[in-house]
């Protein structure tokens, strides 16, 4: 990583990934490429961050793919370290970012938080980047790298960039493609958030009855948490006022996705932030689409 940093001048831009890029990674990419004078991108499967082995088993990878892509976006460099890399030996150091790492995702998949947050310290300090860019679909981690960011004093930005989603509304992931025949029960999740953000521009506020709206959409059993926080502490709170977040998680078979809506109040309302959507099928389904 330092010889990779010591290669890369000017502004850097850094974009850490765990492959198997889609257009979520890639508006990533296309940002720093645009803000920065150079932008390194990272392919890095971070054990720490797997709470289940399965799921880690069975993450999707092509890194040729991956390195094309990155390219094709103008990527300067593409650092796809070793794990002795990363850690000289089996780290004994986490980073816990408290409070906002132990809730929602801190709960359900126990020591996942700590592991993205250990591995995104470890990159700020490898590759001392200037800005770093993050998706808003993983709102809660945005929180904690944030947090850690403020509260070790790396000298960084931490962009948080739009959420992408396919045009039937699944918010990209590179997981999806494990989904399989349960792509279209999945669907369930955005549907419930695009039903609270419609109630929300409508002018409804309350956390019970966005949640809800939710909870109604996604078949029983399947939903694991459908929150209203606050955006930069991730508390849960009883009404959309300021910057909130409608955070949701549940489980299709194997496959668990996560999925959000932004929602933001002010004197004149409010207005949802539902991500950005693709006009076409996902690139990790391939040419085929879905
Ligand atoms: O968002 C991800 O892909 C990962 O959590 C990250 C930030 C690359 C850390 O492993």
């Amino acid at each position: 990583m330092a010889e990779a940093r010591a290669q890369a001048g000017g502004v850097v831009g850094l974009v850490p990934t765990m492959g198997f890029l889609h257009e979520g990674h890639l508006s990533l990419m296309e940002r720093s490429v645009a803000e920065c004078d150079q932008t390194i991108a990272t392919l890095y499967v971070n054990p720490l961050q797997f709470d289940d082995p399965a799921d880690l088993d069975r993450y999707p990878a092509d890194q040729d793919r991956d390195l094309a892509l990155a390219e094709a976006c103008g990527v300067d460099l593409m650092v796809v370290p070793r794990p002795q890399e990363m850690f000289a030996s089996p780290p004994l150091t986490r980073v816990t970012v408290a409070g906002i790492g132990e809730r929602l995702e801190g709960e359900f998949r126990p020591g996942h938080m700590a592991g993205v947050a250990t591995v995104v310290t470890r990159l700020l300090a490898g590759l001392q980047p200037h800005r770093a860019y993050f998706g808003r679909k993983d709102a809660q981690q945005l929180a904690v790298i944030t947090r850690l960011v403020q509260d070790l004093g790396f000298p960084v930005e931490v962009v948080g960039c739009s959420l992408v989603r396919e045009s039937d509304g699944l918010a990209l992931s590179s997981r999806n493609v494990l989904l399989g025949e349960r792509r279209a029960e999945a669907l369930a999740l955005s549907r419930g958030l695009m039903r609270a953000a419609d109630r929300f521009d409508h002018g409804e506020k309350r956390a019970t009855v966005l949640e809800a709206a939710v909870r109604g959409a996604v078949p029983d059993g399947a939903l694991e948490y459908a929150r209203l926080c606050e955006t930069s502490t991730m508390t849960r709170t009883a009404v959309a006022e300021g910057e909130t977040v409608l955070v949701t998680a549940a489980r299709f078979g194997p496959v668990r996705i996560i999925d959000n809506v932004g929602l933001v109040a002010d004197r004149s309302g409010g207005s949802a932030d539902r991500g950005v959507r693709l006009g076409h099928p996902s690139l990790i389904y391939g040419s085929e689409g879905t």
